[in-house]
């Protein structure tokens, strides 16, 4: 079958790959008929990562048909239209007991890797390196899905293709952000990042009932889809005083909860930006941490501060007097699928939550490299490219 595969950084082929199979009596095989780039495989992409090997299939929020089951899958038959969380999971140990799915003992087939760097092993995501489980990703004509009861969700006849593809990380992780950030009716949120995850935690923050939800970004074209598909005010951090417009916004106080949504390649206007890329390029750290900086820096006494976007490893200049002294909580987290999809989905069924409008780009699995290159540069307004293989 034909894949889109990394080939080294900076690099993207479409290439061929065997067929996926049948390895486990819960697994799935899936046509995949929409998939979509997300900002965590610029990370791969960039090499920000290291744990990707040349010919590795990317790519991991998708929708499909399933064509294949294994004897013990109960909930899908071949010809369902479904949805799949980015994240794998057993549904069956202590964490998915706790619903804490990216954090399953049994998604990750390799957890030497991760439990040597931060101590223990999360789960495994489909097409996110060696380090989450080498597992072939969505880029491709077919994916074998473990799990599949736990990790795949059959789709409402009313949510369209469009729609259901974004429930499988983007929303997901949106919502998870509001969700476990704590956002109370009558709060004010600040999100940073204005891709499809922030835009999503914004949206989620709105549904949760917040006062106020504000995002930032620098990117006008993504500024205008917040104000006009997601119902949230928008702060261009290149024109304004973020910290200060947060303060007026929110009664002088501060926003009670901060929602990252940037990630280890964030961007700065000021002259910190030169010194954390060089550092990051020197690998004297691996992340660029400018948006976690500003978030504690920003929120509220007492509040919450929740990290969404990619890290890898150490930052440099985290501000842990601040998170201690305002007597902050923070938290992050990969995101937890299986916990919000088949409410995501009935959402997006009664119209409440859209995400048609992120799909800026629509190409065959063919062009898929000059897919990514669009989305990297953020260029035409590249929000999302959708592939159809
Ligand atoms: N936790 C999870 O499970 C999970 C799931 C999906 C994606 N992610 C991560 O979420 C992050 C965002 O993903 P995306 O797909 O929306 O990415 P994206 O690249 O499309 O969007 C990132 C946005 O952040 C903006 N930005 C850069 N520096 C900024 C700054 N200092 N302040 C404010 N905005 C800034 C960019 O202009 C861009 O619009 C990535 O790090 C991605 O890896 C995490
Ligand atoms: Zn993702
Ligand atoms: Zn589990």
């Amino acid at each position: 079958m034909r894949a889109l595969q990394w080939q080294g950084v900076n690099r993207l082929a479409v290439g061929d790959v065997p067929d996926p199979e049948l390895r486990n009596p819960g697994d799935a095989i899936i046509k995949v008929t929409r998939t979509v780039t997300c900002g965590s495989d610029l990370h791969l992409l960039g090499g920000y990562i290291p744990f990707m090997q040349k010919g590795d299939v990317l790519g991991h929020e998708f929708i499909g048909e399933v064509v294949e089951v294994g004897p013990d899958v109960r909930r899908h038959r071949v010809g369902d239209r479904v949805v799949v969380s980015s994240f794998i999971a057993c549904g069956s140990c202590w964490y998915c007991d706790q619903k804490l799915y990216s954090l399953c003992d049994n998604g990750n087939t390799n957890p030497a890797l991760t439990e040597t760097l931060w101590g223990q092993a999360p789960s495994g995501c489909y097409g996110y390196s060696h380090a989450m489980g080498g597992n072939a990703g969505s880029h491709a004509e077919y994916i074998r899905v473990p799990f599949a009861d736990v990790g795949a969700f059959a789709i409402p006849d009313e949510v369209s293709d469009e729609r259901a593809l974004f429930a499988s990380d983007s929303a997901s992780t949106g919502w998870m952000g509001a969700d476990l950030g704590g956002v109370q009716p009558g709060d004010v949120v600040a999100v940073w990042g204005a891709g499809a995850v922030g835009q999503m935690a914004a949206r989620a923050a709105v549904l949760l009932g917040a006062d106020r939800v504000i995002v930032i970004d620098r990117l006008d074209n993504r500024l205008r889809q917040v104000e006009k598909h997601i119902g949230a005010e928008t702060l261009n951090y290149e024109q304004t005083d973020v910290a200060g417009e947060l303060r007026e916004r929110s009664g002088g106080r501060g926003p009670d909860v901060c929602i990252e949504a940037v990630g280890m390649e964030a961007h700065s206007p000021g002259p910190q930006f030169g010194y954390d890329q060089l550092k990051q390029q020197l690998r004297m750290q691996t992340d660029r941490p400018v948006a976690v900086r500003d978030a504690i820096h920003a929120c509220r006494k007492g509040g919450s501060v929740f990290v969404l976007g990619v890290f890898a490893g150490f930052v440099d200049k985290f501000p842990l007097g601040a998170l201690m002294n305002k007597g902050l909580t923070v938290r992050g987290a990969q995101m937890h699928g299986q916990r919000y999809i088949p409410m995501l989905l009935q959402r997006m069924a009664r119209g409440e939550l859209t995400t048609e409008h992120l799909a800026t780009h629509v190409m065959p699995l063919s062009e898929a490299p000059e897919g990514y290159r669009i989305f990297k540069e953020k260029e035409d307004g590249c929000v999302r490219a959708v592939f159809i293989p």
